[in-house]
């Protein structure tokens, strides 16, 4: 079963007369454990695909399941529910609120759970620790480097423990250095269990992840599991033939008999 899968999913936006298809017809599935990079130039839909897959926009036809939910045909509600209990979020600009302090940042998504505030802080803290920021809990993100705000921005998207993490061009803004330390962090997540979707620009990050898959104009043309999928699919097809041709030869034989006698 996979965690997530996509069918025949399209996105078309519209915008007066012009429309732009940023997806057509993809269909792919990701199971539990995958640390999948996303490739292609830019425009090529990868940002699209990641909103659509974590369940924040809605394709133009097509279906996609998380956990075998059926995710956009939730009510509202029920949708921010599977979000926030299947998914966290971090983007290129890490996407801090500048007057908040690290730990208030981390605590955000918690604040909707009903969590007794002792334990909220406990999980925040414990994250912290985690990103190594917890000297830094008091902070305003305006204090803090380009790298060490991307730590705090992936403690708060972990901090619902989902199961996925997607990350759209998460090292955009940050030095080699910087870059290679938060890859460092997304392959430990991975390790431990998270399901990871990463767009990047940057081919060094596919040794990473366990799988790329690469978009040109909205649709897939390159993806790693693929080609297993593929042999398998063929390795299916070939024994069928034989087991068909076995069968046929079979009949044939039979058949020669039955007029003999
Ligand atoms: N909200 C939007 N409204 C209109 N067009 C959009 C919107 N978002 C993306 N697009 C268009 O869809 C295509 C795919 O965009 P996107 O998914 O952002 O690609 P990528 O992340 O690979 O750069 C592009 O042509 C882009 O201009
Ligand atoms: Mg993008």
């Amino acid at each position: 079963m996979s965690l997530i899968e996509i069918k025949n999913v399209s996105k078309e936006y519209i915008i007066g007369q012009t429309s732009t298809h940023a997806l057509r017809d993809l269909s792919l599935q990701i199971d539990e454990g995958e640390f999948v990079t996303v490739m292609g130039p830019s425009g090529s839909g990868k940002s699209t695909f990641l909103t659509i897959a974590g369940g924040l926009s809605a394709p133009t036809s097509g279906r996609v399941a998380i956990d075998e939910i059926d995710v956009y045909s939730l009510r509202r509600d029920r949708l921010s529910d599977l979000r926030r209990e299947y998914v966290g979020f971090v983007f290129q600009s890490f996407n801090l609120v500048p007057y908040l302090n690290v730990l208030e940042n981390v605590l955000l998504p918690l604040a909707p759970t009903g969590l007794p505030a002792k334990q909220q802080a406990s999980v925040a803290e414990d994250l912290l620790t985690e990103v190594g920021l917890y000297d830094k809990a008091k902070h305003l993100p305006g204090e803090l480097s380009g790298g060490e705000q991307q730590r705090v921005a992936i403690a708060r998207a972990l901090v619902n423990d989902p199961l996925i993490l997607l990350a759209d061009e998460p090292t955009g803004n940050l030095d080699t250095a910087t870059s290679e330390s938060i890859m460092q962090l997304f392959r430990l997540l991975n390790e431990r269990g998270k399901t990871i979707l990463m767009v990047t620009h940057n081919p060094r990050y596919r040794s990473y992840s366990t799988r790329t898959i690469d978009f040109r104009d909205g649709t897939l043309v390159g993806d790693d599991a693929k080609n297993v999928q593929q042999i398998t699919q063929k390795d299916t097809d070939d024994l069928a033939r034989a087991q068909f041709e076995q069968f046929h030869r079979h009949s044939v034989q039979s058949a020669e008999e039955i007029k003999r006698r």
